[in-house]
């Protein structure tokens, strides 16, 4: 029998002034994107903005629908929107924010489960590490890679 382990590293800021220019600018554009979701049903507003290889940023939110599980996470909206208008460019990094009754969630908010499927998949076939920037108006969190937050990912080449 083997035990094995897996570490996620996390880098930590209190406040977006401390990360690089880029990382900050793609916060902004979460924080921006999250005031656009239509979440009527769990008043859960969700941002997502996401920096490609050619400089464009794709930003998203959570929509959701009467029949709720017809809705789509922000991170979703935003992946695949980048996918759809620039297929095969590479997702740099990603920012996420979550803001419920107007006001932004102190601790960082991590993607759920499907959406870190999504992201591995997208990651992988970008070939680099795709940077996940977690913003709570008291902490940031920076993982720097997807593959620390997903660690027994479905793969392509279990098909
Ligand atoms: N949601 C996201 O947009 N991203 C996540 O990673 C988790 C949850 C949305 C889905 C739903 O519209 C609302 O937040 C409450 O779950």
């Amino acid at each position: 029998m083997k035990q094995r382990a897996y570490t996620v590293r996390l880098f930590e800021y209190d406040q977006p002034e401390e990360l690089p220019e880029e990382q900050q600018k793609l916060v902004e554009r979460a924080i921006e994107a999250a005031k656009s979701a239509y979440a009527p049903y769990s008043g859960y507003h969700v941002g997502a903005a996401a920096l490609l290889d050619n400089g464009e940023t794709i930003s998203g939110s959570n929509q959701e629908n009467a029949a709720y599980p017809s809705g789509l996470c922000a991170e979703r909206v935003a992946i695949f929107y980048a996918g759809a208008r620039y297929p095969g460019i590479r997702v740099k990094s990603i920012a996420i924010a979550a803001m419920r009754e107007g006001t932004f969630q102190e601790e960082p908010v991590a993607p759920c489960g499907g959406c870190r499927q999504v992201l591995y998949e997208k990651e992988t076939q970008g070939k680099a590490p795709m940077e996940v920037i977690l913003y709570g108006s008291k902490k940031i969190q920076v993982i720097k890679q997807v593959a620390d937050l997903l660690p027994l990912p479905f793969k392509f080449e279990s098909l």
